[in-house]
């Protein structure tokens, strides 16, 4: 079947996102405002954004670093921490500054040292969302160091998630990230309920890739990812035209340096180039027709939000995307830079 050589789509939302803060943010938030028309901005500063004040402040803070000629909403998230506070979760929502909440289970990953240790610990601010309507998002794996890191979202699927469901029937739930065909099948067993994420790099790379021909910690992330055949799961569900999937890059931006260490940090930077991988991905799975829905109508359809009027067009063309982003002021005197993710297959899209 022949490709066709460009696709209009609606202008794509993102919905899972790491902006940071200060310089970081001022280098960043750009590249995600070019692509997508809002964003969901993950809470895990340090410290973190607990409370509506910090929430609000933030956004204005994304919103002087996106350039004027850019239309972006950032869509504002509650960090949960043991006894979430359900008066400051219901204010949030009533006030319109929080869209959701996020679950970090204590020490999962990048800076969520203060995430929730037990799910007792905060059914009274997941009741409170539940009643307001506001979802959970979930980075969905345990943290127990004596089980494996491949089989950590399983295990959360089964030990905290299903049994979060049943004590909650109101709250619905956005795992994000998926990485397993298992999650793939937990998130379709709940349709009315469930929402699932997915990465542009959880699509284009299996964990092979992290140690091809050497150690690559530009591939390293959290969830980390699986095999193959987990790859494939996530692309059928991509794909597939199940409301239920919708696009989250998780661009979560870490200096080089500190990726390129003897204890590099988890995190992609991939803003810069999403939207091209996604295209690639369903152009490959003959299933453009489809990215729409994905990258554009599933997500707003789930949060109740319309969809964005404003067209876009990606073209069949090499990618055309920087190596490294820069980012002045990170540390006096140093150049620092972000490093850009790319697959180690061809990518033949521009945006
Ligand atoms: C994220 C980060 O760096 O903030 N890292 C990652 O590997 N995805 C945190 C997260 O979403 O797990
Ligand atoms: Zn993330």
């Amino acid at each position: 079947m022949s490709q066709p050589s460009s696709i209009t789509i609606r202008r794509p939302d993102d919905w899972h996102v790491h902006l940071r803060d200060g310089p970081m943010l001022a280098a960043c938030a750009v590249h995600t405002a070019r692509q997508f028309a809002r964003a969901i901005i993950m809470p895990n500063l340090v410290p973190p954004v607990t409370k509506v004040a910090e929430a609000a402040a933030y956004r204005d803070r994304i919103r002087k670093a996106i350039p004027a000629d850019l239309q972006f909403e950032p869509l504002m998230t509650c960090y949960l921490t043991d006894g979430a506070d359900p008066v400051e979760l219901a204010r949030g929502k009533k006030e319109g500054v929080w869209v959701a909440a996020k679950l970090y289970p204590a020490h999962a990953t990048t800076n969520s040292a203060h995430g929730v240790t037990s799910m007792d610990r905060v059914a009274k601010g997941l009741e409170a969302m539940e009643k307001a309507g506001m979802p959970l998002l979930v980075h969905g794996e345990v943290t127990d160091p004596d089980v494996d890191i491949f089989d950590r979202e399983a295990v959360f699927l089964d030990k905290v998630l299903f049994p979060l469901l049943k004590r909650h029937p109101g709250l619905k739930i956005v795992l994000e990230h998926i990485t397993t065909r298992e999650g793939v099948a937990f998130v379709e067993a709940h349709p009315d309920r469930m929402g699932g994420t997915i990465t542009p790099h959880h699509l284009s790379y299996n964990r092979n890739a992290i140690f091809k021909g050497g150690i690559r910690p530009h591939f390293y992330c959290l969830p980390i990812a699986k095999r193959e055949e987990h790859r494939l799961a996530l692309r059928r569900a991509a794909t597939s035209g199940n409301p239920a999937f919708f696009l989250g890059t998780d661009t979560a931006p870490h200096s080089t340096d500190t990726k390129e260490c003897a204890c590099g940090c988890a995190g992609i930077f991939n803003a810069p180039v999403a939207m091209q991988v996604y295209a690639q991905v369903f152009a490959e799975e003959g299933k453009l027709d489809r990215l729409e829905a994905f990258a554009s109508l599933n997500g707003p359809r789930f949060y109740g939000l319309p969809a964005n009027e404003e067209k876009v067009t990606l073209r069949a063309a090499t990618l055309d995307a920087p190596e490294t982003v820069e980012v002045p002021g990170l540390s006096p005197g140093l150049a620092k830079t972000i490093t850009v993710f790319r697959p180690d297959t061809p990518v033949g899209w521009s945006f």
